[in-house]
């Protein structure tokens, strides 16, 4: 039988920090504020040369040298987005060019912050059936080009960034099980418009702009119970309980979401990792910058069981176990 692992990650940041003393002139907030409702102090906001696809592209060179792979020998690059910067090519054709996998196929998957999650998955599903191939699933954002940067409500939350991994097939580790949700009635408390339509007739009139929309506290809420509870059956399902969990590297939206996570799940603080502090939320490349952090830093060592969990506009979210 055989299992997909992750055998490489990598992740890149814009060069730019933006600090919450510098949105203090921006907006009227403050770093007292910002740091007590959502544990952020800093966020990356990308500059010239630093467009969805490159960030993306630069993570991915990462993650193959780590897997000691070439571009060449990739057959999928799947990039989980809802910034790109064009619509039409996607994000991951971009990405294939200039990495140069001439031999992979190439698409993007929208799930809003459970991107990384959703691809994942799917990666798993296309090594099942077909185990000699090789995936590069990326998680990568330029939030700050979707961001009211006149709204205080939104704008000190996110972040850019981009985080890649590669998966391949292995007869001994990698994903166990995963459990992926949505609720797309939910919707309008976590949304994002598209450009005004060219065609009269489906204009909306109420549109507002093509920024990020949110309900701050109706998000909170269903985020910490959708996370519990995609934890909660996922561990169910394969007989395992929370203490078995090495790591956990939840998406990183907000320290009081991950706090309150934290409590319900009983986890302990150490097995879970945090890095929202300095990246804010990267939407779907929140997980996979962690995952990256998190190796680099020797969190994760081989055999560890590593657990996953996210959420996200649409709504979406869901989780996933995996042997290290
Ligand atoms: N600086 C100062 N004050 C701010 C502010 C800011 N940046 N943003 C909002 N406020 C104000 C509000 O206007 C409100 O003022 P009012 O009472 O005069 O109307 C007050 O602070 C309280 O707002 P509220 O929305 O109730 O605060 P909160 O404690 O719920 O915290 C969030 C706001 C956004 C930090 C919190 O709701 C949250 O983290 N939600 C989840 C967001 C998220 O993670 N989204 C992505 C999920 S993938």
């Amino acid at each position: 039988m055989h299992k997909a692992y992750i055998s490489g990650t990598g992740s890149c940041l814009p060069e730019r920090v933006l600090t919450n003393n510098e949105l203090e002139q921006m907006v009227e907030t403050s770093d007292e504020w910002i740091t007590s409702r959502t544990g952020i102090q800093t966020r990356r906001i990308s500059g010239a040369g630093e467009q969805n696809y490159q960030l993306a592209a630069r993570a991915a060179e990462k993650a193959l040298a780590a897997a000691g792979l070439e571009a060449q020998e990739l057959d999928l690059v799947l990039v989980a987005t809802l910034s790109p910067h064009m619509i039409m090519p996607s994000c991951a054709c971009f990405v294939q060019a200039e990495i140069g996998a001439a031999n992979a196929f190439a698409f993007d998957l929208n799930a809003a912050c459970s991107g990384f999650l959703y691809g994942l998955d799917m990666a798993e599903k296309y090594i099942a059936s077909r185990p000699e191939m090789k995936i590069l699933v990326i998680g990568s954002e330029t939030l700050s080009c979707r961001v009211n940067w006149e709204d205080r409500n939104t704008c000190i939350l996110f972040g850019d960034g981009a985080g890649a991994c590669i998966v391949e097939s292995s007869s001994a580790r990698g994903i166990v099980d995963s459990t992926l949700h949505a609720d797309g009635n939910l919707w309008n408390l976590l949304y994002m418009d598209s450009p005004a339509s060219r065609n009269p007739d489906l204009l909306d009139k109420d549109r507002q702009g093509c920024y990020i929309q949110m309900s701050g506290r109706d998000v909170f809420k269903y985020a910490v119970r959708a996370m519990e509870d995609a934890v909660t059956r996922l561990l169910k399902r394969q007989n395992l309980a929370i203490n078995d969990v090495c790591l956990l590297i939840p998406h990183q939206a907000n320290v009081r979401i991950l706090g309150k996570l934290m409590e319900r799940l009983g986890i302990e603080q150490e097995k879970v990792f945090i890095n929202v502090n300095k990246y804010g939320n990267t939407s779907a490349a929140s997980i996979p910058i962690a995952l990256d952090e998190a190796c680099q830093e020797g969190r994760v060592q081989q055999g560890d069981l590593v657990l996953l969990c996210s959420f996200g506009g649409g709504f979406t979210w869901g989780s996933m176990l995996l042997y290290w």
